[in-house]
């Protein structure tokens, strides 16, 4: 697969289209005697918002404004992910549910991308089943967004754009519309190359691409000053970052621990066989890198961590979460974990529930094993019946889940800085937000420290020191001692 470097003249014909797309939106818009809206559901990680924000920026610049109240708005866009089939069933069942809206409307446009649009099924069921989807595109062409929906507009036929290529553009050479005003999600690698064998990103997001250091460089600083108080660090695997001159990931994290206008620098996901000391040492050592380190496990056994392609030991990674506990006191980790792999006996599966017993993880995302069709494993033999998996996965989430409780419990009776994330304007006296260890905190305002002129989103990104005073399974209660 080549790595294509998008050129000039592509983004230039990229510029073309949007002012053709301007001329037919608004006089579309005129003839319909409306403003026109735009709706996009985004599925799977952070990668993918990150792309609903192109996309964003995109329609944003061709005349569409997003539409809040209903589910579909004159274009519709599915971001769509492929890491398991319960996402994928979701698509096809949103798909179904817009049927009526798209066949009244003739105007109405309909386009799906993201990562299931590289299996070639998904294409086919689509182009089979689903004929009012009027364009299916590359989700590593994003920025060509707007040819493509010039094309399908102009064939008014099924537009499908899958690419066998692999591209990089640079970021700020795209439109980005930024869903939460204070903060930020900055790829800084594109794709994946670790062939962990149930995974589909690496066939769907293509060999691992690095972002320009100096590039990710400027946007951070620009972000900082435009008033973003947090940036969100993102790539399938952020630790093999390689600047094309030689930068590595802890570069990018030196760089941005000196930019004291964020007050957190996050970062995921981190592979275990590749994160250093240095790392760690950063993290310890900074004042606004959060102290949370997603460190993924998968599996708490050697030999199905093998079978999975992942090469490291349990006793490394123990290793790694130690040195992290030492260095970092006041951190926190999570995981991910994937229950039911192939071949994955009693035994195996005990060695996932003793790790998770000797990390005690703040939090995980836990994972029923979902075969993806083109992956080495799921041509594995001994694939573990349903009824066990689930049973197994009940098991680790009864243990995990009083973990994470147990986790908001330590916090009781500390007082802690909060990064506002926002609250909700029918209870203004209660906003939400994390602290830099990423645990999830709901705190009150007293009568005396309220701003009565304040509506939810204006605490958005304001700093606040709370005091923790009750634990909920999932998050932390607690009351504002000052906002900051
Ligand atoms: N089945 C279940 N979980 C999976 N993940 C990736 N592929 C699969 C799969 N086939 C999980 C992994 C990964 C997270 C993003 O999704 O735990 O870290
Ligand atoms: Fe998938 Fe493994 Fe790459 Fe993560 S590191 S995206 S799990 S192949």
């Amino acid at each position: 697969m080549a790595i294509v470097s998008v050129s000039g003249s592509d983004l230039l014909a990229r510029d073309e289209a949007i002012i053709e797309l301007k001329e037919y939106f608004s006089a579309l818009s005129v003839r319909k005697g409306r403003p026109l809206t735009y709706k996009i559901k985004t599925y799977g990680c952070q990668l993918n918002e990150a792309d609903s924000e192109k996309l964003t920026g995109m329609l944003e610049s061709i005349g569409l404004n997003e539409c809040v109240d209903t589910e579909v708005g004159d274009i519709v866009i599915f971001n769509t992910c492929a890491v398991r089939e319960n996402a994928e069933d979701r698509l096809f069942g949103n798909l179904g549910i817009i049927k009526s809206d798209a066949k009244a409307d003739k105007d109405m446009i309909v386009g799906v991308c993201g990562c299931m649009m590289k299996v070639p099924e998904n294409v086919e069921k689509i182009q089979k089943s689903f004929p009012y989807v009027d364009l299916v595109f590359d989700p590593q062409q994003i920025h060509m967004f707007p040819v493509f929906l010039r094309d399908s507009l102009r064939r008014k036929k099924q537009l499908v754009n899958i690419s066998s290529e692999d591209y990089i553009v640079d970021d700020s050479l795209v439109p980005i519309v930024r869903k939460r005003k204070f903060r930020a999600l900055v790829p800084i690698m594109y794709g994946c190359n670790n062939f962990c064998t149930y995974c589909i990103v690496p066939y769907a997001r293509g060999r691992e691409r690095s972002r320009d250091f100096y590039s990710i460089i400027t946007e951070l600083r620009n972000l900082e000053a435009n008033g973003y108080k947090e940036v969100m660090l993102l790539g399938q695997n952020v630790n093999s970052y390689k600047g094309p001159n030689g930068e590595t990931f802890v570069d990018i994290l030196k760089e941005a621990s000196k930019m004291t206008g964020f007050s957190r620098v996050r970062f995921m996901s981190s592979h275990p066989k590749d994160i250093s000391d240095e790392v760690i040492d950063i993290m310890a050592n900074s004042t606004n890198i959060e102290t949370h380190l997603h460190l993924p496990l998968q599996s708490g056994s050697d030999r199905i961590l093998k079978l999975m392609n992942r090469p490291y030991t349990v006793e490394k990674y123990l290793k790694t979460v130690d040195q992290f506990r030492t260095k970092v006191p006041n951190g926190s980790i999570s995981t991910d974990i994937i229950v039911g792999f192939p071949g994955e006996t009693e035994e195996d599966f005990q060695g996932t529930l003793d790790v998770v017993n000797k990390v005690k993880y703040d939090s995980a995302f836990t994972f029923q094993y979902s075969i993806r069709p083109g992956t080495v494993a799921a041509k594995m033999e001994n694939q573990i019946p349903a009824d066990v998996v689930k049973d197994r996965f009940g098991r680790l989430l009864e243990i995990q889940n009083d973990y994470v409780y147990k986790s908001n419990q330590a916090k009781v009776g500390l007082t802690e800085e909060v990064l506002i994330e926002g609250g909700s304007n029918t209870a203004p006296d209660i906003l939400t937000g994390r602290t830099r260890s990423n645990h999830l905190v709901n705190f009150t305002i007293p009568k005396n420290l309220q701003k009565p002129d304040f509506t939810a989103d204006d605490y958005e990104g304001m700093l606040a020191m709370v005091k923790f005073t009750h634990a909920r399974p999932y998050s932390v209660d607690g009351e504002l001692v000052e906002f900051l």
